[in-house]
């Protein structure tokens, strides 16, 4: 969706309470543990809008796994996403071997995570599975198969539980819709 530049933004109702993503988050994680199994995954976690989302799944996880971190960003201006991703924080570890497993906070258009699932495989993971905890499915402009998803939902904007407006709203417990406008 085209992001909205109001600063007249305030939290409208809550789309899915902190009990909803938890109770989703506790099957995703049994899920992928049964799918992992004599696997050891390693997470790589999108920054920043996936931290707490990525906190709560991998204690859903009962596997041995390790994490790491990466944060990009858009070559975009705001609101109009050009698809090439920057990354302004790499990984620590190599991918090369290894079961990747990327968190995602949300897939929208889908521009993101397919440049971003380029630019990791290129490091010669052994394999690589997406986890994504929103799906707007109504914004998708590029074809991007997402193994696991916690929820689909409607093309609004939402913040909360790690996701933000103008770096906002993140330590939210509910994901609401934000409202735009007086
Ligand atoms: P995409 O490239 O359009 O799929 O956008 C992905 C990124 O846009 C996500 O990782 C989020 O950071 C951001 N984003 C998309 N929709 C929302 C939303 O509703 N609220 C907050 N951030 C969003
Ligand atoms: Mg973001």
């Amino acid at each position: 969706m085209e992001w909205p530049n109001s600063r007249n933004e305030s939290t409208g109702p809550v789309l899915l309470d902190c009990q909803t993503i938890r109770n989703r988050i506790s099957e995703l994680g049994s899920q992928i543990a049964g799918d992992y199994q004599g696997k050891t995954p390693h997470l790589v976690a999108v920054l920043k809008g996936a931290s707490i989302f990525h906190a709560d799944l991998v204690r859903a996880m009962e596997l041995p796994l390790s994490f790491d971190f990466i944060a990009v960003g858009s070559y975009g201006t705001l609101g109009k996403s050009s698809g090439e991703v920057r990354i302004l924080k790499d990984l620590e570890d190599d991918l090369e071997g290894k079961d990747v497993l990327l968190v995602e906070d949300i897939v929208d258009t889908g521009l993101t995570l397919h440049s971003l699932v380029r630019n990791l495989k290129e490091r010669k993971p052994q394999s690589l599975k997406i986890v994504a905890l929103l799906n707007k499915p109504a914004g998708r402009k590029i074809d991007v198969p997402v193994d696991y998803i916690g929820f689909d939902i409607p093309d609004a904007f939402v913040v909360g539980y790690g996701l933000d407006f103008d770096q906002r709203y993140r330590n939210l417990p509910d994901i609401h819709i934000l409202r735009f406008g007086k």
